[in-house]
């Protein structure tokens, strides 16, 4: 955002969680729609810019699809805080039969819509206000999570458990749902004692709702550490579910780069890199390797230093070597920038991309 001038273009809308548009690719950005975007916490956006006009940010998966699972989750939150503030008995909270069904055949869908995009990668989720996050960010660890366990190829009664459960992952915070907002941030070593209580919680809550078992496992787990150092139970290794080793993952993913009330968002790029140096102390290495393979490490349109010393942007990414996308140098020519032959960097074992660079001044 620091780099964007009155005058650039929108070239990707911005939306609000429920997929209303905020600002509308197209749009002419100037001093106070710059000043309204910064103010709403968002961190980038994409403008037009003819040195890779041709590169074009794509949504993972399909926008009504996620609109369709954003909303579903938004009137089973309402539907379950109305349970919860009718008796104020957390032991007593259940998913009522109406929900548990339409949750699982919106979850059958997704697994669809995820197998329709399995070649892709998952380069940015929509840019959005950062004080919406409550709505989006269970439908994202779901799709992070389940393009992770398509991707390790997991039995469809396991797919289905583990995308269910990461959307509902949370749902233990129903009964303090503004605290636990208030200090939601990613890996939080010492929680207030209601946040360390709800993975339990979540898990009792699925339980007892006759939600599969597996299910459950996922809202228990999503805060263990493959270290033994998380919450609640402090388990380590293979104690861990499988399936909340994923959903941990995902969760981490998605705090960090949409952001919460307690926590700044990070760029996608700073989160996997974040991520991948936390590496096998906090998650399962072999969850870790699936999902850089998954979720980009270096999205389309960032700006890198090669190790040569180049500047390029990333014009596409290798599925297989996560670490070697294809890039255009960008070489200044008679004292302006222009873009050079896209390289792709798994065929050039020399190059390298040394960092990335947080944009580049075009004058
Ligand atoms: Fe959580």
């Amino acid at each position: 955002m620091d780099l964007v001038r009155p005058g650039d273009v929108l070239a990707k809308s911005v939306l609000w969680g429920d997929g209303q548009v905020l600002l509308a690719e197209g749009a002419v950005l100037n001093e106070r729609t710059i000043a309204r975007l910064k103010g709403l916490g968002i961190l980038y956006v994409y403008v037009e810019d003819e040195l890779t006009s041709d590169i074009r940010p794509e949504d993972f998966l399909e926008l009504d699809e996620r609109i369709r699972l954003i909303s579903l989750h938004r009137g089973f939150l309402r539907e379950m805080q109305r349970l919860y503030n009718r008796s104020k008995d957390p032991d007593s909270l259940v998913v009522p039969q109406e929900w548990r069904e339409e949750l699982s055949s919106r979850v059958k869908d997704l697994i669809k819509a995820l197998r329709r995009c399995s070649s892709r990668m998952i380069e940015v989720f929509d840019i959005r206000p950062r004080e919406d996050y409550i709505h989006n960010h269970p439908a994202n660890v779901a799709v992070v999570a389940g393009a992770v366990g398509l991707y390790l190829k997991l039995p469809e009664e396991q797919l289905e458990a583990l995308v269910l459960g990461s959307l509902l992952h949370d749902v233990g915070k129903i009964p303090f749902l503004e605290e636990a907002l208030q200090e939601d941030r990613p890996l939080l070593f010492s929680p207030s004692p209601s946040m360390a209580r709800h993975p339990r919680l979540g898990y009792e809550i699925l339980r007892r709702s006759d939600l599969p078992l597996l299910s459950a496992h996922v809202p228990y787990g999503h805060h263990e550490r493959f270290d033994g150092k998380g919450y609640p139970r402090g388990i380590k290794g293979e104690e861990i579910h499988p399936l909340a080793r994923i959903a941990a993952l995902a969760n981490q993913y998605d705090l960090m780069t949409g952001g919460t009330f307690a926590h700044p968002p990070v760029r996608a790029e700073d989160a996997v890199e974040a991520l991948m140096a936390m590496g096998d102390s906090v998650f399962d290495p072999r969850v870790l390797e699936a999902f850089v393979h998954v979720v980009a490490v270096y999205p389309r349109g960032v700006w890198v230093e090669l190790n040569d010393g180049q500047r390029a942007v990333v014009v596409s990414n290798n599925r297989s070597l996560p670490l070697r996308p294809v890039v255009r140098p960008i070489l200044k020519k008679g004292g302006k920038l222009i873009a050079g032959t896209s390289v792709d960097l798994a065929q050039h074992r020399n190059l390298v991309v040394r960092r990335v660079l947080p944009g580049i001044k075009r004058a």
